[in-house]
C-alpha cells in the first residue's frame, strides 16, 4: 500500500527548512532527492568495504567487487537487457552519450546524416554536432509543435537511406513531453538507422523496457531515480558495443598491453577504464530496488494527481502561460506575463519553494517560444498536494510582489 507518509519519511532532507520556511522541493527534474536506504548504503561501503574493484584477492575487494556486479545486474533486471555485459556504468547520461557518439567517429562518413530531435537538451546536441564535424555528417532535426510534441509527420519525411543515426529523448527535460519512443525506434530500424535514447527524464516516471522497444542504445542518471550523483548507466545492444571504439584507454579496459599493441577487454570492461565510483554503483543498485519497492504504477499514478491538481490551479492565475501541454510526465513549465522566470524563482526560494529556472540546458526550445526561460516545477512521488498549495500560493505572491 502506497502511504505518502511513510514514503517521505523514507527522505530525510524533506524534514529541513529553508529561509526558515518548510522546504518544498520541487526541482526533481534536475535531481532527486536521496532515500535512507542509499545513503545508508553509501556510509555501509566506506565504513565497511572499501577496495578497489576487480583488481585484488583480498576480502574487500571481493565483497567490493560483489556488489558492484551485482548493482549491474538489478540494473540488468530493471532495464531488462538482455545480458548483464550490456550494461555499461558511466558517470552520467551525458558520458553515456559521448561514449556513443564518440564511437560513430571511426564509422561514419561524409554525408551520412544524423536526426536529432527539437526538443533535446544540450547534451544530446552538442555531441552530435561534434560528431558531424568530425565526420562531415549531416545533422537534421524533427521540429517541435506548439503544444511540445515532436512533429512525426516530419520525422518519417526525414528519415531516409542515408540516414545512420538518429537521438531522441524518451521524456523532454523542460517541458516534460513523452516522445513516442517506440515509433521512433521502428521507423529508423526501417531505413537501417540506430537510435540511442536519452531515459535522463524518463527514468523517475518509467520503467523502460530496451527489449520490448528495441532500443539500440539507452542512457540514463542514477540521481534522477533516488541514487547518488557521478553514475549513470549506459545500454546497448551486445553487437552495437563490440563494434564501437573504446572510449577511453586506461587500465581495466585491456585483455593485454605491449608496447606494440594492445588488446581490448570485453564487454563491459572495455568502456569501463579507470577506477568506477564503485560506491556510486552499488547505491545505484539500491536506489533501482527502491523505486521497485515503491513500484512504478504507485509513482504513475500519485505523480500523475499532482500534474493534474497543479496544472488546474495554476492555471487559475491570470497571466500564467504553461508551455507544454502534449502527454507528459509531472513537470511544468511557465512564466508570469511580463516578469522574468529568474525573479520568480528567487522569490520562490525566499518562500521554501525549489524550482528551476532559466533555459534548462534546452535553448532551442526557448528559441522556439520566444523566450529567455521558464519556471520549471518538477513534481516526484514523495511530493504532495500541500505542496502543490504552497508553490501556487507562492507563485500567486511573486506575481504581486513583481508587477
Ligand atoms: N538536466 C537536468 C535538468 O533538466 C539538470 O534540470
Amino acid at each position: 500500500m502506497f502511504s505518502i507518509d511513510k514514503i517521505r519519511a523514507d527522505f530525510p532532507i524533506l524534514k529541513r527548512e529553508v529561509h526558515g520556511k518548510k522546504l518544498v522541493y520541487l526541482d526533481n527534474g534536475a535531481t532527486s532527492q536521496t532515500p535512507q536506504v542509499v545513503i545508508d548504503t553509501i556510509v555501509d561501503y566506506y565504513s565497511n568495504y572499501n577496495a578497489n574493484i576487480h583488481r585484488g584477492v583480498h576480502t574487500l575487494s571481493q565483497e567490493a567487487t560483489d556488489k558492484y556486479e551485482e548493482a549491474r545486474i538489478k540494473i540488468q533486471k530493471h532495464f531488462n537487457a538482455k545480458h548483464p555485459y550490456e550494461i555499461i556504468l558511466t558517470s552520467g547520461t551525458t558520458h553515456g552519450v559521448n561514449i556513443v557518439a564518440s564511437g560513430f567517429a571511426s564509422i561514419l562518413k561524409e554525408g551520412d546524416e544524423i536526426i536529432v530531435s527539437a526538443l533535446e537538451h544540450h547534451s544530446n546536441i552538442v555531441p552530435w554536432q561534434m560528431l558531424c564535424e568530425k565526420t562531415g555528417a549531416i545533422l537534421k532535426v524533427i521540429p517541435m509543435d506548439e503544444d511540445g510534441s515532436l512533429r512525426m509527420d516530419i520525422y518519417h519525411e526525414l528519415l531516409n537511406p542515408k540516414t545512420k543515426l538518429v537521438f531522441c529523448n524518451h521524456v523532454s527535460n523542460a517541458l516534460g513531453t513523452i516522445n513516442p519512443i517506440k515509433e521512433i525506434i521502428h521507423a529508423a530500424h526501417k531505413f537501417g538507422a540506430y537510435v540511442l535514447i536519452d531515459g535522463a527524464q524518463a527514468v523517475p516516471h518509467i520503467k523502460p523496457d530496451v527489449q520490448a522497444l528495441d532500443a539500440d542504445f539507452y542512457v540514463a542518471s542514477a540521481h534522477k531515480m533516488c541514487g547518488p550523483t557521478g553514475v549513470g548507466m549506459l545500454y546497448g545492444k551486445e553487437e552495437l558495443l563490440k563494434l564501437l571504439p573504446p572510449y577511453q584507454g586506461g587500465g581495466e579496459m585491456i585483455e593485454t598491453v605491449t608496447f606494440e599493441k594492445t588488446t581490448y577487454a570485453g564487454l563491459p570492461h572495455k568502456f569501463e577504464a579507470g577506477t568506477p565510483n564503485i560506491c556510486g554503483g552499488i547505491a545505484f543498485g539500491v536506489a533501482v530496488d527502491y523505486m521497485n519497492s515503491v513500484g512504478f504504477s504507485n509513482i504513475e499514478k500519485q505523480e500523475n494527481e499532482l500534474l493534474s491538481y497543479a496544472t488546474q490551479e495554476l492555471e487559475k492565475i491570470e497571466g500564467l502561460k504553461i508551455y507544454g501541454t502534449s502527454n507528459k510526465t509531472s513537470v511544468i513549465s511557465f512564466n508570469l506575463e511580463g516578469i522574468h522566470p529568474y525573479d520568480v524563482g528567487a522569490i520562490l526560494d525566499k518562500l521554501g519553494v525549489a524550482v528551476r529556472t532559466g533555459h534548462h540546458c534546452a535553448q532551442p526550445i526557448m528559441d522556439f517560444y520566444c523566450i529567455p526561460g521558464t519556471v520549471r516545477a518538477s513534481f516526484s512521488f514523495y511530493n504532495t498536494k500541500e505542496e502543490v498549495d504552497v508553490l501556487v500560493n507562492a507563485v500567486k505572491k511573486a506575481q504581486m510582489m513583481l508587477s
